[in-house]
């Protein structure tokens, strides 16, 4: 491609001439008598380089200097002046012509016009390659960092989960030890104590397994048009048992304006579930003289066409210090019983839905999550 030139010419003599001398030098030539022809010919040939008289009937040299540079801004042009022309040749430099050579033309000043056309054309690709290796090297670069992002994420779960798994193990052991002493001594009450801690241990364990799933679940989400409430009802039906059993209230105050949005709805269930289950804990902190533990799970309608999920209690409420903290991966205050995994899972998934999640809490007075979600994901 590079060794395509057309030769520009009015004068049929220097088109005959200058064609042979291009020729030897090992080019291919595409003739035109015009600067009209040119471009039309320049159009079905795209040469690399253009060799143009610069004054010609028509169209001229300068004219289609502008035209095939509007077409391809890398074509190379080389101007052919003659005595006399040096104003039109210097004008012709500031509209990035290669060169220009002076008529009559020896093939020295032709060879050097075009070593230095085919120079441009070489450096002009080696740029091009490099920029594209650069962009190569950073999209590679960028990747290994995020590998690494990602790896460190890992390293950071894998602490967690071994902490909390070692919680497990250390109680399970002196469960079994306690277990041992009331076999070995025939004691009914170490017996029933080490029963209990390890009966204990092995719902932590089975818990932990479960919360580490529906980790892994809620990286994705399916969304699907819902009725909103739906998921708050089933939160209901499945904690009121336990709620009772803790001897918590449990009250449901559902907005019946609700639209059918696009939510989904199991990721939707497993939010309220941790909030609500939290709710449940903090109510069951406080100490017996206080009011009796009551948590309200609210849907509301917000001003755009979303819905506003709200977890209410008059539990043990959170300092400062933890409303800070409570998001993070494995923060949890409720040492061997809770993995802090609820509230991460919980804002991920609010996330993946382009929601918002937000809480305030006074300290011995009680806590309100409230978790806004848009109409739609634009996922
Ligand atoms: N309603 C609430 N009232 C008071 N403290 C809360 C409430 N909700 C969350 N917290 C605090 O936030 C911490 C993190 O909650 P998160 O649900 O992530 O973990 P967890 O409940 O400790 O363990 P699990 O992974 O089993 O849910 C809790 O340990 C608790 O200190
Ligand atoms: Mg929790």
């Amino acid at each position: 491609m590079n060794r395509t030139v057309m030769l520009v010419d009015d004068e049929a003599g220097i088109r005959i001439v200058l064609g042979i001398a291009l020729s030897d030098m090992g080019y291919i030539v595409h003739p035109a008598e015009t600067g009209e022809q040119a471009l039309e010919l320049f159009r079905s040939t795209h040469p690399a380089i253009v060799l143009t008289d610069i004054k010609m009937p028509g169209m001229g040299g300068i004219e289609l200097l502008q035209a095939v540079k509007r077409e391809n801004p890398d074509v190379e042009v080389i101007m052919m002046t003659g005595h006399g022309d040096m104003d039109l040749a210097v004008r012709s430099l500031k509209y990035d012509a290669t060169d220009f050579v002076t008529k009559p033309i020896s093939d020295e000043a032709l060879e050097v016009a075009l070593k230095r056309a085919r120079d441009r054309i070489a450096i002009r690709k080696q740029i091009r390659d490099y920029t594209e290796n650069l962009e190569l090297l950073v999209r590679e670069k960028t990747q290994k960092l995020i590998e690494a992002e990602r790896l460190a994420a890992v390293g950071e779960a894998i602490a967690g989960i071994s902490h909390s798994i070692k919680n497990i193990a250390g109680g399970l052991k002196g469960g079994a030890f306690v277990l041992e002493k009331g076999i070995e001594l025939h004691n009914d009450q170490y017996l029933y104590q080490g029963w209990t801690m390890i009966k204990g241990n092995v719902e932590k364990i089975a818990n932990l397994s479960m919360d580490l799933l529906n980790y892994g679940k809620s990286s994705e989400i399916h969304c699907r048009i819902c009725d909103p409430n739906q998921p708050a009802r089933e939160i209901i039906d499945l904690m009121t048992p336990l709620a009772e059993a803790s001897g918590v209230r449990l009250e449901a105050v559902f907005s019946t304006a609700l639209q059918s949005i696009c939510l989904d709805p199991d990721a939707i269930h497993q939010c309220l579930n941790n909030l609500v289950a939290n709710a449940i804990d903090a109510c069951t902190e406080k100490s017996p003289s206080d009011s009796p533990g009551t948590v309200t799970l609210r849907t509301l309608k917000t001003a755009g066409l979303g819905v506003e999920y709200q977890v209410e209690d008059n539990g043990c409420g959170m300092d400062e210090d933890t409303c800070r903290k409570l998001f993070q991966s494995f923060f949890s205050t409720k040492g061997s019983k809770g993995t802090g995994i609820g509230l991460m899972t919980t804002k991920k998934i609010i996330e993946k839905h382009h929601g918002d999640i937000l809480v305030k809490s006074t300290l011995g007075k009680g806590t309100i999550f409230i978790m806004r979600m848009p109409e739609s994901p634009r996922l």
